[in-house]
């Protein structure tokens, strides 16, 4: 059992202000990945977390019980980092049981422990080996078998991967999503790489600014962003964006141009008033090609993935506007194309960012 619930979390460094009226709670077994840009809070948060770093207010609870003014090895916790800080002159056996040669713990329960961790890891065969004898993904897996030799009731990562090839990357996130099931044990990962997150999450807590701008399952956040910047953030390519102005059909319908095409989306007006500025959200992915009519796209880059093409170039403001199709569609750069955009899929957002709600 290890649930963690944050309260009211406010950070500073001095005048620094990084950490704003932080609330979350995170379940037991919970696979939670904090995601955001670099400098939003991430690694702070997860100090916090961990003991190492002290909150300007607030309070962390670990099981139910306040940990706040309890140092890190009271929490039952551990802590991976990007930089896995290996002991060159130590065997794989002897970096995995270096927290149980602190500890003391005895031969026999050592040895029991450190070999089911490098069973879990597939190190079996590597424990002889020094760290400069192993590649980066199996030296990264030694420094998660050190922890998890320490029994840990939370086990909390900072931007684990960032130090491996994108292939090893891709290795690693199911051998991390295969981990948290052999485990059952809750985690909390920090990265910024939002296709990590959308892959591993059972939860993502989206930061920004040292706010927690949303907390979701992935596919809600893909689906119902509550803001800009979550739409933006979650999904790959990123979301398009369009500037237009509004025309308020009813509470419930709300109509614009694209182009010279008007668009009918069922989403309710709220504040938002007939000529009012807004901005459309629309899914690479999301766009269809047509014969002719439709949105107006002139094409700058094709690129070739396999199963989908990826298009780059300027549709009506944005200069920067993207549309996956299949890899049958004959485009090439210079192409002046019309683009289908379905309204029901279509997401809008007012100029403070903030999403129109679906009716
Ligand atoms: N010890 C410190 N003293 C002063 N400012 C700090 C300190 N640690 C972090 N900060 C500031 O707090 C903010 C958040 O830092 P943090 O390391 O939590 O960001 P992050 O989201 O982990 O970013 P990254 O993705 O780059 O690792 C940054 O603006 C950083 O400069
Ligand atoms: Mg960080």
């Amino acid at each position: 059992m290890a649930t963690v619930k944050l309260e009211n979390i406010y950070k500073s460094f001095g005048e620094t202000e990084v950490l704003f009226d932080i609330n979350l709670e995170i379940n037991d077994k919970e696979f939670v990945v904090f995601v955001g840009p670099s400098g939003c809070g991430k690694t702070t948060l997860l100090r916090i977390i961990s003991g190492l770093e002290e909150t300007t207010s607030g309070k962390v609870i670990i099981d139910n019980k306040d940990v706040s003014n309890s140092p890190p090895v009271d929490r039952g916790i551990s802590m991976v980092f990007q930089s896995y800080a290996l002991y060159p002159h130590l065997s794989v056996f002897e970096n995995i049981a270096f927290p149980l040669r602190v500890a003391k713990t005895n031969e026999n329960e050592l040895e029991e422990k450190v070999f089911r961790a490098a069973d879990i890891l597939q190190l079996r065969d590597r424990l002889d080996f020094k760290p400069g004898q192993l590649s980066g993904g199996q030296r990264q897996r030694v420094a998660i078998g050190r922890s998890i030799v320490r029994d840990p009731k939370v086990f909390l990562f900072d931007e684990p991967l960032s130090n491996l090839d994108a292939a090893l990357r891709g290795d690693m996130r199911v051998e991390l999503a295969k981990l948290h099931q052999n485990l059952n044990t809750t985690m909390i990962y920090v990265t910024h790489d939002q296709i990590e997150a959308m892959t591993m999450a059972d939860k993502i807590v989206v930061l920004h600014d040292g706010i927690i701008e949303q907390v979701g399952s992935p596919m809600d956040l893909y689906h119902n962003p509550r803001t800009k910047f979550v739409a933006g953030f979650i999904g790959h390519p990123n979301m398009n964006f369009l500037k237009t102005s509004a025309t308020i059909i009813n509470k419930v319908h709300l109509a614009t141009n694209i182009g010279d095409s008007e668009m009918n989306f069922p989403i309710e007006a709220g504040d938002t008033k007939s000529g009012d500025e807004i901005e459309i959200g629309i899914r690479p992915e999301d766009i269809e090609l047509s014969s002719k009519d439709g949105v107006p796209m002139r094409v700058d880059v094709v690129e070739h993935i396999g199963a989908t093409i990826i298009l780059y170039g300027s549709v009506l403001d944005n200069d920067n506007f993207c549309a996956v199709l299949p890899s049958d569609s004959v485009i090439k750069p210079g192409d002046n194309i019309y683009l289908t955009i379905d309204p029901l899929k279509c997401h809008a957002f007012n100029m403070s960012g903030q999403a129109l709600q679906r009716s």
